[in-house]
């Protein structure tokens, strides 16, 4: 064996996931693979489970895993600490604090920096990498040497997280909901900047209900989740055919039962 084939893509894998929150069934049998350098949406109405499979991927506390397996780089990811899964190189998007008083921007990602990948580097080397990057994106000076957060639009927290995604580099990014709450612009902005950052090197997987932000940015693979279960995967027309039927018409087409509770909802509009 080569060292090429022993330093393979960065694959995430999730396979038969089940997980329960206090003691009700959220994902019930979940099958999804990200390579690194494939960009994946993740669409469904509201309490279909995304955001719970966000959570198990980022270890946060709470969630039951009763069944399955998530594997990344072809290790077992839930004994992990969110730390060490940093470390490994997979995103734990946007778990930016709210606020930080007294921290900038750039201090903020410094710390972050070094934190994941265990690497000391100079104020000076760093605000060259960071540098490469707000170019990249379009970001200026005045908003990373602001506070975190503080006073910052939701515009500006998005892309700041964007820019955070950035400076990290890591293989596999999971974003949830990135898109809600921006206006169009902001929208645009914060999908452009994601586009940028694809290549080879990046993974995504882009957590979203609305279709809108697939307008800016089209993945390569596209999937449904309804009712805590991945019931269609493709290419980017699904998303389309979704914008025209919504997701009830997508139930009817698979004969699958409406349970109600306001779990469906369109793929468009607001
Ligand atoms: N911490 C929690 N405690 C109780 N119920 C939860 C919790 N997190 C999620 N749920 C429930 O799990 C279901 C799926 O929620 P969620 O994963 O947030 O869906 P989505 O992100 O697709 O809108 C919902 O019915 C929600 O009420
Ligand atoms: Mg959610």
């Amino acid at each position: 064996m080569t060292t090429e084939t022993a330093v393979a893509q960065a694959t995430l894998e999730i396979r038969g996931l089940r997980v329960t929150v206090e003691k009700k069934e959220i994902l019930r049998g979940i099958d999804l693979t990200v390579r690194q350098g494939e960009t994946h949406a993740l669409m469904g109405p509201n309490g279909s489970g995304k955001s719970t499979l966000a959570n198990v991927l980022l270890g946060r506390p709470g969630y039951l895993v009763t069944a399955g397996e998530i594997r990344f780089r072809d290790e077992d990811v839930l004994p992990l600490s969110p730390d060490k899964r940093a470390h490994r190189g997979l995103f734990l998007a946007f778990q930016y604090p709210t606020e930080v008083p007294g921290v900038s921007v750039v201090n903020f990602l410094r710390t972050a920096y070094q934190a994941v990948k265990g690497e000391q580097l100079s104020a000076l080397a760093f605000r060259k990498h960071m540098k490469q990057k707000m170019a990249l994106l379009g970001i200026d000076d005045t908003m990373v040497n602001r506070y975190v957060n503080q006073g910052f639009s939701g515009g500006e927290k998005k892309k700041n997280e964007v820019l955070q995604l950035a400076v990290l580099e890591p293989e596999i990014a999971i974003l949830d909901e990135t898109d809600s709450g921006l206006d169009i612009d902001s929208l645009k902005a914060v999908a452009e900047g994601l586009d940028q950052l694809r290549g080879p090197g990046l993974g995504m997987l882009i957590i979203t209900h609305y279709q809108r932000i697939l307008d800016y940015i089209t993945p390569d693979f596209v999937h449904v989740m309804l009712e805590g279960r991945i019931v269609k995967s493709g290419g980017p027309e699904i998303a389309h055919e979704l914008e025209q039927k919504g997701y009830e018409g997508l139930r009817q087409e698979l004969g699958l039962e409406a349970d109600g509770a306001g779990r469906a909802g369109p793929a468009g509009g607001e």
